[in-house]
């Protein structure tokens, strides 16, 4: 069964956008994750960011402490943030680029250019029990360099597959051409003995197209349902979504 993950960075934006460097505020993204919890997501997923503008580290030791499924902690392979990885005990740290400017995590890890000094983060966090996944774009250079790190997943890049889906202005045949590198991307991470997971920019108007990406295990998914959530509620939200994901691997 396709698996999501809910990413709640969106829920301490909202906050911090009202309360930054106050220590208190709402909306609350450790509530928000239980009533994912609640809706049926099987993972939470938050990004403490080194400028730390929406989670902060109270946030992730509270996820810690009050969740029940698996905390995905994506973190940039950054050492005053490996450190406290390695007290958290994530059940997954998934390594993402960082530069201060984007607005989100704009491209995927340079895994070609920085494989040793990834290779030795993967080893200190396996050592401390926490599985690793490197967010990549399906670049055949870049999934067999995640894959001599000796990382347990691989997290595919799909925002620009996004971006061409929603582009009004765009060729389908650009959207397409994405989908193929993400399933040619797939397929290879999976032939290296990879797991496979994705994210970025999926929503409940491109998930089918990306339903045919085969090998997934999890999906990242963060704006879209908390966006959706303003509408209709967190819990309807997510189960909208886990709706839509049943139909993985159906046909
Ligand atoms: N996966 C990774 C590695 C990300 O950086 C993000 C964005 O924070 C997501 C998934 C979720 O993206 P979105 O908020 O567009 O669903």
């Amino acid at each position: 069964m396709l698996k999501l993950g809910v990413n709640i960075d969106h829920v301490a934006t909202v906050r911090e956008a009202r309360y930054r460097g106050r220590g208190f505020g709402e909306p609350c993204p450790v509530a928000a994750a239980l009533l994912c919890e609640a809706a049926g997501a099987h993972g939470i997923t938050a990004h403490l960011r080194e400028d730390r503008r929406h989670i902060q580290d109270r946030d992730v030791w509270a996820l810690r402490e009050k969740i029940r499924t698996r905390l995905n902690l994506e973190m940039a392979n950054a050492p005053e943030i490996v450190d406290l990885a390695l007290k958290l005990k994530p059940e997954i740290v998934c390594l993402v680029p960082e530069r201060r400017l984007e607005v989100t995590t704009e491209g995927g890890l340079d895994v070609v250019a920085a494989e040793k000094s990834l290779a030795e983060t993967r080893k200190r966090l396996n050592g401390a029990g926490i599985e690793v996944s490197l967010f990549i774009a399906p670049d055949p250079g870049q999934i067999e360099a995640g894959a001599r790190t000796g990382c347990q997943f691989v997290e595919l890049h799909t925002g620009r597959f996004a971006e061409e889906f929603h582009n009004p202005a765009g060729d389908p045949r650009a959207a397409e051409a994405e989908l193929q590198r993400l399933i040619a991307g797939a397929e290879q991470a999976h032939a290296l003995g990879l797991q496979v997971n994705a994210g970025h920019g999926l929503n409940y108007e491109n998930l089918s197209a990306l339903c045919r990406v085969p090998h997934l295990v999890e999906l990242n998914i963060g704006h879209s349902i908390v966006s959706r959530a303003v509408s209709v509620g967190l819990v309807p939200a997510v189960r909208e979504m886990l709706a839509a994901m049943a139909a993985y691997g159906a046909s």
